[in-house]
């Protein structure tokens, strides 16, 4: 993950790095650093914790155009200063900023000790400014190229030379890096969210390429040094700063926007009239749609979640065999790929490693994978080529909110397609359109009713385990819901399937303990209902998330969240609600940073 900036140009570069690197905050906050090259030497600041923390004690730095910074997500050592970027070699000449992971770094450290180095930090990124310095004779390209064909792993670098303050050199390995061309300067950023101050023209860096960056813009070569004639962009997503829009919390400000950003997911896309669907990224007709033999949800986290719920609508309603996988896991289990199958990589961001290594084996093996992505032209979006935005707007929260309802949504539009193809009629069709029309409706009617979180919140904050239960589409919002807890208020908890909690985790209850149960009224209430008997008998305390009205469910619980009544399949779009605000209050009962999570990042760019 992280967060890479690096400036060169006519005006002093800090307070331009300073600027990105406050943008990018949410991509790593551990620690952040600087380093800008004056008079041949290197001037570098680094500081444990927020960029603000660096701010509050940067002082004033050279009025040069030439620097580097980063906000640190620690994969290899703690989180210390010694440890924050720029890393820089024995001579003090080289700065380095990188994302990733160095693989080989065990190696590659013991040979440079052999050659004579002392290393001051615990970090993998380390080792590059030292094999720079040791590949360096006076071509600060040739060095890095030299020194990179070392290096396994993956990596975004930046680096900056104190003797050569007209040229940064960056490399691209499997962490992204955009290049941004001004007017007589030029800035390299992880994301374009940092860029977009300056100019909107940009050049992606791709894999194993390396761009030589001066005022006049970047020369894009491979690692053997062919020149790249890299296609210039021009970004125009909306890249306005997100404003808290008088809210205390931007988690608490996405939870509230959920009514307009499903609305947004569903919109132009629903045929109601027609009982059917359209969604203009996937290039597919209804004879493709028919030739779809099974569907493959793949995600990390809260994206993997919403693919479990969009997985179980596909067999429900179309009836096409689906399931969920884990990307990390996927990727690396050499996993088959049938032509007929059809793949979806959920990400938010659209930057997560683990989804983008899963998009590059699917291609590899010649299948096919659309995107549902939130970020407009984000890395995921790019590779698959096609695919369903969700538009739920930027989600700056590391606890994602929003976009877990808009890939819901978005994803049972596409179900929709695919059933209207094959079983349902137009009566079905139409009642299922009508059905996703009425969500946003009603995730605004219970945001204005939201029930006795308080109550919940009182139960959980000071519980030492915290067990959701849920059958069915329940099932992943369960799982969603501790996920949440973990996230914001450090509580151990955990999601299980309700049936399975007999099979072990029940031995984990006693007096008092919370449950939280998912069990709006479907097909399975009566078996949620035995599974509720079974965890009051053993003196846990059920907190019940049901549907509106359902006397039999509320008669039950301890602490009882109504929400109004829907289909079973989009059930998840309302009773993720009450368990976002749960984690949300508990997390503010506790003193936690709800926006910033300890040890998180919002976008995760290493494997
Ligand atoms: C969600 O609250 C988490 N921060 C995390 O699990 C997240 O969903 C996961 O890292 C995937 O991110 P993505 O959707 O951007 O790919
Ligand atoms: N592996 C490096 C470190 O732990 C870089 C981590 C990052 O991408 O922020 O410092």
């Amino acid at each position: 993950m992280c967060g890479i900036i690096a400036y060169i140009g006519p005006h002093p570069a800090l307070p331009r790095i300073i600027e990105g690197l406050k943008r990018m905050e949410y991509r790593g906050y551990d620690s952040a650093g600087v380093a800008l090259a004056s008079e041949g030497r290197l001037w570098v600041r680094k500081e444990v914790g927020r960029v603000s923390e660096l701010t509050r004690r940067l002082g004033g730095g050279p009025e040069v155009g030439i620097g580097l910074g980063h906000t640190r997500w620690a994969t290899h050592g703690g989180l210390t200063q010694v440890n924050a970027h720029p890393h820089v070699d024995a001579s003090q000449q080289i700065a380095v900023v990188h994302n990733g992971i160095i693989e080989n770094n065990n190696i590659l450290r013991s040979q440079l000790e052999a050659d004579g180095v002392a290393f001051r930090s615990e970090t993998d990124t380390e080792i590059l400014p030292h094999l720079i310095r040791k590949h360096y004779r006076g071509d600060p390209v040739q060095a890095v190229r030299d020194a990179v064909q070392h290096v396994q792993g993956t990596y975004g670098i930046a680096v900056l030379f104190a003797e050569h303050p007209d040229v940064l050199v960056a490399v691209r390995n499997g962490s992204p890096l955009v290049v941004g061309l001004g007017r007589g300067e030029t800035v390299l950023a992880s994301d374009p969210q940092a860029v977009v101050a300056h100019t909107r023209q940009v050049v992606y860096l791709q894999d194993r390429e390396l761009a030589v960056i001066t005022t006049d813009g970047a020369d894009v070569q491979t690692l053997a040094g062919q020149v790249v004639d890299s296609e210039v962009e021009v970004l125009d997503g909306d890249y306005q700063l997100a404003s808290k829009e008088g809210f205390p919390h931007f988690m608490l400000k996405e939870i509230h926007e959920q009514p307009r950003s499903v609305r947004r997911a569903l919109r132009g896309r629903l045929q109601v009239d027609d009982g059917n669907a359209k969604l203009g990224g996937l290039n597919m007709t209804p004879r493709d749609l028919l030739s779809v033999q099974r569907v493959i949800n793949l995600g990390c986290g809260t994206s993997y979640h919403a693919g479990m719920v969009a997985a179980m609508a596909v067999e429900s309603l179309a009836r096409v065999p689906a399931r969920a996988e884990i990307a990390s896991e996927f990727r690396y289990r050499h996993p088959i790929i049938q032509r007929e199958a059809v793949f979806f990589a959920f990400s938010q961001s659209g930057e997560t490693a683990d989804t983008l290594g899963a998009v590059s084996e699917i291609q590899i093996k010649g299948g096919e994978v659309m995107g549902v992505v939130n970020v407009v032209g984000s890395t995921i979006a790019r590779t698959c080529g096609q695919g369903v935005y969700v538009h739920s707007g930027p989600e700056i929260a590391v606890a994602s909110t929003k976009a877990f309802t808009s890939q819901i949504a978005a994803q049972l539009v596409f179900t929709l397609m695919l059933a209207r193809c094959r079983n349902l009629s137009l009566e079905q069709g139409q009642a299922v359109a009508a059905a996703l029309d009425g969500i946003p409706g009603k995730i605004s009617q219970y945001l204005q009713e939201p029930g006795p979180i308080d109550a919940a919140v009182e139960l959980i904050a000071s519980a030492r385990y915290v067990l959701f239960l849920g059958r069915g589409f329940s099932y992943p919002v369960a799982l969603e819901g501790a996920l949440k807890l973990k996230e914001i208020a450090y509580i151990p908890c955990e999601g299980y399937p309700a049936g399975e909690m007999k099979h072990g985790p029940i031995a984990m209850l006693d007096d008092g303990a919370p449950v939280v149960f998912i069990a709006p009224r479907d097909s399975q209430t009566e078996k949620a209902i035995s599974n509720m008997m079974e965890v009051k008998a053993r003196g846990a305390r059920l907190i019940c998330v049901h549907t509106q009205g359902d006397d039999e469910v509320a008669g039950l619980a301890d602490v009882s969240l109504p929400v109004p009544r829907s289909t079973d399949f989009a059930s998840p779009l309302l009773t993720a609600l009450p368990l976002q605000l749960i984690a949300y209050h508990t997390g503010l009962a506790l003193q936690r940073d709800v926006d910033k999570p300890r040890n998180l990042a919002k976008s995760v760019t290493v494997e």
